[in-house]
């Protein structure tokens, strides 16, 4: 199966011109790999445009979406309105929108629908907050609630497919990413309860939290962890280039 790499630009870069650059650096490090992996490319909403228009090679991503295709939601942006930019692959769900915008699994549960109705594929985020002080088995209690009551119904849907992203909040933005051989075991673990909801097995289950050039042939050498979302190096190319070449298997 190929890996999934989804760069998640969060509120970057500053300026179009830049979104530009940095898609067209993306866009080349796809287009010179020999079988690259699928790569994607999540701007903010408001470059997606200037993105779609400079990518041949990428996938195009957008960060978030409203729950609804029509409704009063100010400030929002419509599935309806992504998928006719171009967007294939929607993040929900991520611990940023979840801690600042008190998201909670129903409210993904219904973007993941939404998504799935519009014809794109959802990128579920899920992962612990903390381990210190936690057992495992709470850890992967909180995670289980996360997949079953995110991924309610989807199974029955008849839909382009779920990616899913572990990314434990506690690795996030700070260069300490979990162990591999940690992330793979909840890698296999959050395979076991989507296949028992009824999830295709070829389900892409990716891990996120500090993914860089310095351990991404690592995390990508277990093969349970099918590819990465990453936030921080995907706004530096050279590094870019080292976690999707590790994913290409070279
Ligand atoms: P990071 O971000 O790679 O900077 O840890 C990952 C993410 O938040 O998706």
């Amino acid at each position: 199966m190929r890996k999934v790499i989804i760069g998640n630009w969060k509120c970057n870069p500053g300026t179009v011109q830049a979104a530009i650059a940095l898609a067209e650096g993306t866009d080349g490090i796809v287009f010179r790999a020999e079988d690259p992996p699928i790569v994607a490319i999540a701007p903010p909403h408001l470059y997606l445009d200037a993105v779609r228009e400079t990518i041949e090679d990428s996938v195009l991503a957008a960060q978030d979406t409203s729950w609804e295709d029509v409704g009063p939601h100010t400030g929002s942006v419509a599935p309806r309105q992504l998928r006719a930019l171009g967007v294939k692959y929607v993040i929900v769900g991520h611990s940023e929108r979840r801690a600042a915008h008190n998201e909670t699994n129903e409210m993904c549960n219904e973007k993941i629908k939404a998504v799935l109705k519009a014809g794109m594929t959802p990128v579920l985020c899920v992962g612990e907050l903390t381990r210190k002080g936690k057992t495992k088995r709470f850890v992967r209690e909180f995670v289980k609630k996360q997949l079953t009551e995110g991924l309610k119904g989807v199974a029955k849907i008849k839909q382009k497919g779920v990616i899913i992203a572990y990314e434990p909040i506690w690795a996030i933005g700070n260069g300490k990413a979990d162990t591999p051989a940690d992330a793979a075991e909840m890698i296999c673990f959050i395979k076991e309860v989507i296949s028992k909801i009824g999830l295709p097995k070829t389900t892409p289950v990716l891990y996120g939290g500090s993914v860089n050039e310095g351990n991404a042939e690592e995390l990508f050498s277990y093969e349970e962890i099918d590819g990465a979302l990453v936030g921080t190096a995907s706004l530096k190319i050279g590094e870019l280039r080292y976690v999707i070449e590790a994913a290409a298997g070279r």
